[in-house]
């Protein structure tokens, strides 16, 4: 039983989380990442992002994010693949490098077929592009590299170029505040249909899930976004869930039925397949002054933990 066993057998595909080498570096916490009935699926938290893999033009290096895929391979557990085209972390040989349209169209591609090759059948999904859209829901431009020189069309371009390096995985579009019905959602949808237009394939919507605790609302809402997304013909996943409660005064009863409400949604919509957390201890969390995961500082389990393995 855990978390991944009860989301199996809600006919879900996984329960899992966000995993990195310095947390694999901690035994007593690696341990608890390593139980295949709380986590059946892993997603490398910095390890395979364009600086981390192709640090100087045309050298890459796959040590680091390796060593996570061979951990989630001997535990039985599958990689969701994060992420090939960012605006952030991106190396400064790509973003200082005054490359013209073309060029760095060929920077796109060249790198998106060495990893989606190098991880060809040990990725279940690919998160393809990541955060391309304002808050507004229109296309990022001046604060992202691959806008500002190639325009939208580098999105497409870089969905058909994944489908061609690894026919089957699964390609995302990942952004965060698309949880819910509002203009970046929308913004998200009509990226999806304009992925399709240009006749790249797209295949899920990863909704990223950094949220705070108090300001969840009810299930409702998340349901009938993630309808929207399943309408267009793609599946969902919760991709980065965490819910965020200040250290300094954290209500975890709260932060408990918030992670239900999550829960709740995903199990509602037959489109949404699986649910990953960003990471699973407040021990180790990107948020500054913030608890926000399952497991607390000493790796003991939070309320939150039985609250998700009953709302399943
Ligand atoms: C974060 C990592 O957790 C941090 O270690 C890093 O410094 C910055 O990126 N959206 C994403 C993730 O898609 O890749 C981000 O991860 C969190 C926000």
């Amino acid at each position: 039983d855990g978390l991944h066993a009860r989301a199996v057998a809600a006919g879900k595909k996984y329960f899992g989380t966000e995993i990195s080498g310095y947390v694999m570096n901690d035994a007593s916490a690696n341990n608890i990442a390593k139980n295949s009935q709380d986590f059946g699926q892993y997603t490398a938290e910095n390890e395979m992002k364009f600086d981390a893999l192709e640090p100087s033009r045309g050298t890459f290096s796959y040590a680091n994010a390796d060593r996570i895929v061979a951990q989630a391979q001997a535990n039985g557990q599958i990689m969701r693949c994060h992420a090939l085209i960012w605006h952030s972390q991106v190396p400064s040989w790509v973003t200082n490098g005054r490359f013209d349209n073309a060029t760095l169209i060929s920077i796109l591609k060249n790198h998106i077929a060495n990893v989606v090759g190098h991880y060809k059948g040990k990725c279940y999904a690919w998160d393809v592009v990541n955060e391309a859209l304002n808050e507004d829901g229109t296309y990022r431009s001046s604060d992202s590299v691959w806008g500002r020189t190639i325009g939208p069309a580098f999105i497409p371009i870089a969905f058909k170029a994944a489908a061609e390096a690894d026919p089957q995985a699964k390609l995302y579009y990942n952004d965060y505040n698309c949880d819910k019905p509002g203009a970046k959602s929308t913004g998200a949808q009509n990226l999806i249909r304009m992925v399709k237009a240009y006749g790249a394939p797209i295949h899920g919507m990863g909704l990223q899930g950094h949220l705070t605790t108090g300001q969840v609302g009810s299930a409702s809402q998340y349901v009938s976004n993630l309808q929207a997304f399943a309408n267009l013909g793609v599946e969902v996943a919760f991709t980065e869930l965490d819910i965020a409660t200040p250290s300094s005064n954290p209500n975890f009863n709260q932060q408990a039925t918030d992670y239900a409400t999550i829960v709740s949604a995903c199990k509602q919509v037959a489109a949404c397949i699986g649910i990953t957390t960003w990471g699973f201890t407040d021990k180790y969390t990107w948020i500054s002054n913030s608890y926000p995961l399952i497991w607390d500082r000493n790796l003991q389990k939070k309320a939150a933990y039985n609250a998700i393995l009953n709302a399943w």
